[in-house]
C-alpha cells in the first residue's frame, strides 16, 4: 500500500541502533522501516541528515502563574513554536496547584490555555500544593486514572513547598495509583535562613542567589526525599539536579536498589556560579534554582548522564523576558535577588546543545542521545512506544538533523517569547532543520509550516518506571 511520505536517504538512530534506512509514514505513523518502500505521495530526501526520534522535553514550564507582577514570557503557541524548532516533537509541561485551589479546576484551566494553542504534542505533569484529604482520597487517584500520571512536589518555594508529612502522603498516593513522583529537592528553611542573612548584610545582587542555596542545602533535600521515598517504596524521579554531592546521593540510592532516578539540565553543563555575577541585574539572566554551580559540578553532572545516574536531560526551561519588569527586571523597591523570578529559557537549545557538546565531543553516544532527549522521557513518563523512538507502529514524531551544521546560538534566532537565551554565543555542531509531528511537517528546512492546534494533548500510560517490576529507563 502506498505510504503518506517516505524519509529517504537517512540514517535512522533509535536508543539502541544506528542503521541507514527508509521510513515510510501512514496515517500520522511509522509503518515501515527498510530499503526500497516503494511509492509516496511524498518523499522527503534526507540525504546526510540523521533522522532521530523527535525530543521530549518533560520539564518545561509553560504559562504558569510565578508570583505577583511576573509573567512568564511564553503561552502554548510561542513556547511549542520554538520546542518544534529546537527538534522537539512533544512537550510535558506543569499544571500548577496553588493553595487552595481544586487540582481538577487547574488541569480544566491547563487545558484551556493549552488547547488549539500548540504546534506540537503536549501532556501535563501535576504540581501539587495543597496536600488536602480531598486531594489525596479522590482529586489525585482520578487524574492519574485520567492519564495525569505524574506529579512534582517541592520542597522549597513559598506556598509551594511540602512538609514532609505531606510529602509522604503524596508519595503513598503514588504508591497504590502507580503515578511517579517528581521531586525538586532543596531545603526550604536553609534557604530561607541564608536569605535573610544575606540581606541583611546588604547582599541583594543577583549572584546572592546561588549563595542562598549553597549544594549542601540540594544534597540534604535529595537524602530526605530519597529516604522518604524508601520509607514508601515509591519511585521517584529528582529533576533538575546541579552538583556532584546530590547525584551521588541519587547513585547510592540506586546502588541499594532503590528505584530512584535522576535528571540534569543544560544549564548544569555550560554554566556556573560566576554566570550570575554579571553588571547590574545581568546575572538576574542566570537565576534558577537549583543554581548552577562550579566546573567540577559540570563534570559531575556529565559523569551522572554517562553513567545513567541521571536518565533524562531536559531543559527545565521556565521563560521571562530579561528586560521587564514583569520578568527578570523586578519592579522598584524589590531590590533583592529574592524577587527575581527562578529560571531560563532552554527548550529550543537543549538538543543542540547536547549533541554537540556531548556526541560531538565524543563524551555520549549518538544513541545515548536519543536515550537521554526522547526515549527515556516517553519511558519514564508512560508514553512508550507510541512516542520516543523510531519502530513500526510508534507516532511519526521525527526530527531530521545536519550533523554537520555549524551554528552560533543568538537569542536572534529563537523562537520563543523571551528576549534572551543564556546560551548565547555558544558554537554548536548539528542543527534540527526539520521537525514532523505524526507525519506532518511543523517546521520545514527551518521554516514554520505547522499550523497553531496542529498539536495535540496526550493523556498518559503510567510510567514503567512505576510498574510492580520495575523498569529501566
Ligand atoms: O529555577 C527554576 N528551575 N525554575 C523553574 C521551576 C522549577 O523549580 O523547576
Ligand atoms: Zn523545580
Ligand atoms: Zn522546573
Amino acid at each position: 500500500m502506498r505510504f503518506d511520505t517516505i524519509i529517504r536517504g537517512g540514517t535512522v538512530a533509535t536508543a539502541s541502533d544506528t542503521f541507514a534506512c527508509d521510513v515510510g509514514i501512514r496515517a500520522g505513523r511509522i509503518a515501515a522501516l527498510g530499503a526500497d518502500l516503494g511509492d509516496a505521495t511524498e518523499i522527503v530526501d534526507a540525504r546526510g541528515l540523521l533522522v532521530l526520534p523527535g525530543g521530549i522535553d518533560s520539564h518545561v514550564h509553560i504559562s504558569q502563574p510565578s508570583g505577583p507582577g511576573i509573567v512568564m514570557a511564553d503561552d502554548f503557541a510561542s513556547a511549542t513554536r520554538s520546542a518544534a524548532f529546537g527538534g522537539n516533537t512533544m512537550v510535558l509541561p506543569f499544571a500548577m496547584q496553588q493553595k487552595g485551589e481544586s487540582l481538577r479546576q487547574v488541569v480544566k484551566d491547563y487545558h484551556a490555555k493549552a488547547d488549539g494553542q500548540c504546534y506540537i504534542d503536549v501532556s501535563f505533569h501535576l504540581i501539587i500544593a495543597d496536600v488536602t484529604d480531598g486531594l489525596l482520597g479522590q482529586e489525585l487517584p482520578a487524574l492519574v486514572n485520567d492519564g495525569y500520571t505524574s506529579f512534582k512536589v517541592f520542597m522549597t518555594y513559598e506556598g509551594l513547598a511540602l512538609s514532609d508529612m505531606e510529602m509522604l502522603k503524596v508519595m503513598s498516593v503514588a504508591r497504590d495509583t502507580g503515578a511517579l513522583v517528581m521531586v525538586h529537592a532543596e531545603n526550604y528553611d536553609a534557604i530561607r535562613f541564608l536569605t535573610d542573612r544575606l540581606e541583611q548584610a546588604g547582599h541583594t545582587a543577583p549572584k546572592y542567589h546561588a549563595t542562598s542555596r549553597p549544594v549542601a542545602v540540594e544534597r540534604e533535600a535529595t537524602h530526605r526525599a530519597i529516604s522518604l521515598a524508601e520509607l514508601i517504596d515509591v519511585p521517584v524521579m529528582i529533576v533538575h539536579v546541579s552538583n556532584r554531592e546530590a547525584r551521588d546521593e541519587i547513585a547510592r540510592a540506586r546502588a541499594r536498589g532503590l528505584k530512584i532516578y535522576g535528571e540534569t539540565c543544560p544549564q548544569y553543563l555550560m554554566l556556573t556560579e560566576r554566570d550570575l555575577d554579571g553588571l547590574n541585574m545581568e546575572g538576574a539572566k542566570y537565576v534558577c534554582s537549583p543554581p548552577p554551580r562550579d566546573r567540577d559540578s559540570q563534570t559531575a553532572c556529565w559523569e551522572g548522564l554517562q553513567q545513567g545516574i541521571f536518565s533524562l536531560f531536559s531543559s527545565d526551561h521556565c521563560p521571562f523576558r530579561y528586560d521587564d519588569p514583569q520578568g527578570k527586571m523586578v519592579p522598584k523597591g524589590k531590590t533583592s535577588f529574592r524577587w527575581v523570578p527562578n529560571g531560563m529559557p532552554g527548550v529550543e537549545t537543549r538538543l543542540p546543545i547536547l549533541f554537540s557538546e556531548g556526541v560531538g565531543k565524543g563524551r555520549i553516544t549518538l544513541n545515548e542521545f536519543v536515550a537521554l532527549t526522547a526515549t527515556n522521557h516517553a519511558k519514564t513518563y508512560g508514553l512508550y512506544p507510541k512516542k520516543g523512538t523510531i519502530a513500526v507502529g510508534a507516532d511519526a514524531d521525527i526530527a531530521l538533523w545536519d550533523p554537520k551544521r555549524q551554528v552560533t546560538i543568538s537569542q536572534s534566532l529563537m523562537h520563543g517569547g523571551t528576549d534572551y537565551t543564556p546560551f548565547e554565543g555558544v558554537e554548536v555542531t548539528g542543527w534540527p532543520v526539520s521537525t514532523m509531528v505524526r507525519g506532518k511537517f511543523v517546521v520545514r528546512d527551518g521554516e514554520l509550516v505547522g499550523a497553531l492546534g496542529g498539536g495535540d494533548y496526550v493523556p498518559r500510560e503510567k510510567s514503567l518506571l512505576a510498574q510492580p517490576a520495575g523498569g529501566n529507563a
